[in-house]
């Protein structure tokens, strides 16, 4: 089975390393020089992602059966439109799809006219006087996202990064005249409070096949503090739900994912591929902070690694369409993803460290390796300016998880690198439920 990926991140890592475990023939076009997927693919191509002519024109004389897209900005292009244009099947969703990540507009207005579950109160804004009028009548705590796609790091909460209404319309306005996120609009949307977690699920646009709960942790510091990141690690359960989410509210979260599926579909955008579901469990239930329309990053290298059922089969299945009679299956193991990022990320990265990384060492412990945006160089590897790499432990039970991406981490070498070791801990979980609880009580 002969398969196109594309992306170069330690989340196509993982997708090319589940593809080529049940013996798919791989054709990886990535962005930089990912010395995982490198070894793992029979060809590949140094191509920025979004560039989709240069793609689609390396994939059609390669007589391909599908391909399955890593990142957003790619999807948000249309490079699934252009390669089933050339006759290639894809695991992914069309630009028109796509949408539901890539507009936070669209994706409101979608929840809101079918009046789906999980919806939260919201206005749409490009002008900044009629954001003060609306500002000058609301008391209610907000948060600012530009319409558009901006990496995670577009989004301020108030009373976390925005002290006042002030700062909230000074955000605002440097949205709209700096165009943030490629259009010049703005969401208001009601804070909600309570605990983050991420669902995800495969898709034929009509078919969920849903996969355990991951917890991502965004920000930068110990202790869930500083800036928002992509993502600097992320745990998951044997049992496919999380210390403060119940079976009920799992099957609430699933039940908004295949409402909003058929939502789209009412739409006339069949969505096909993984689906991402970023939830906040709030008093009043399970609430959709975002979609996203691929795997998680980090999400993906949690829950991939414990996928039983065939990816490549259950791929080429989204990408004919018909993923009905198919049933998916994990190892019931916890995870704990750690990521090794430079220092300065976030705020100014240090790249150009090299990295000393004992990759059998970390295999003997029972974790795995995601290389992410390292260079390759010469036989050596080195940081640029994003994420570098991720190690994931994987146990019976979480905490023998945690302990081992710690022992893992410990064979990774360099300077200028920093990560976050309270990810998994039982402190930080044990407050999570903590905080649940209390809100909880407070809702009665
Ligand atoms: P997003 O890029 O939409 O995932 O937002 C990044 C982060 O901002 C989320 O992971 C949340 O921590 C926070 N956030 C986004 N929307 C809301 C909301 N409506 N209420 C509270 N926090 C939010
Ligand atoms: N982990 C968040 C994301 O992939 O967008």
């Amino acid at each position: 089975m002969k398969v196109i990926t594309v992306g170069g991140g330690a989340r196509e890592h993982a997708m090319v390393k589940a593809l080529a475990r049940n013996g798919a023939e791989i054709y990886a076009s990535m962005g930089n020089n990912n010395p995982g997927i490198d070894r793992l693919a029979e060809e590949t191509l140094l191509e920025k992602d979004t560039n989709i002519r240069e793609i689609v024109d390396w994939a059609v004389d390669k007589d391909i059966e599908f391909a399955v897209i890593g990142p957003e900005a790619p999807l948000g292009k249309g490079i699934v439109d252009e390669l089933e244009k050339k006759g290639i099947p894809c695991a992914s969703p069309c630009k028109r799809a796509a949408e539901i990540e890539t507009s936070k507009e669209f994706m409101r207005d979608l929840m809101a006219k079918h009046e789906l579950p999980g919806s939260v109160e919201y206005e749409v804004f490009d002008d900044i006087e009629e954001l003060e009028d609306f500002l000058a009548h609301y008391s209610g705590d907000l948060v600012v996202k530009p319409v558009g796609l901006t990496g995670g790091k577009g989004v301020k909460v108030m009373g976390d990064h925005l002290e006042s209404k002030k700062d909230l319309i000074d955000y605002s306005r440097k949205v709209l005249n700096e165009n943030i996120g490629g259009t010049p609009r703005v969401v208001l949307e009601e804070k909600l409070v309570g605990e983050e977690f991420t669902l995800q699920a495969f898709t034929d646009g009509e078919n969920v096949l849903p996969a355990p709960l991951v917890q991502d942790h965004k920000r930068l510091f110990e202790g869930d503090e500083g800036p928002n990141t992509g993502g600097m690690g992320s745990y998951s359960m044997p049992d496919g739900l999380l210390p403060f989410v119940n079976r009920k509210t799992y099957e609430g979260s699933v039940e908004i994912i295949r409402a909003t599926l058929e939502a789209m579909r009412a739409e006339g955008r069949v969505y096909k591929g993984v689906i991402y579901g970023q939830f906040m469990l709030t008093a009043k239930g399970p609430k959709i902070i975002e979609f996203n329309c691929r795997w998680g990053d980090p999400e993906a290298m949690n829950i991939l690694p414990l996928l039983k059922t065939d990816y490549a089969e259950l791929c080429r299945s989204i990408a004919e369409e018909d993923i009905s009679g198919m049933e998916i299956s994990f190892e019931p193991k916890a995870s704990v993803c750690k990521y090794i990022v430079p220092e300065g990320y976030g705020f100014e990265s240090i790249p150009g460290s090299h990295l000393k990384v004992d990759e059998e060492s970390i295999k003997r412990e029972g974790a795995e390796l995601f290389y992410a945006s390292v260079d390759a160089r010469n036989g050596e590897i080195y940081t640029t300016t994003s994420r570098s790499l991720a190690v994931v432990g994987f146990a019976n039970d979480i905490g023998d998880a945690e302990r081992v991406s710690e022992k893992a981490l410990s064979y990774v070498e360099g300077k200028n690198i920093h990560m976050r070791h309270d990810i998994g801990k039982p402190d930080l979980i044990e407050d999570k439920v903590k905080r649940m609880e209390a809100l909880l009580g407070d809702s009665k």
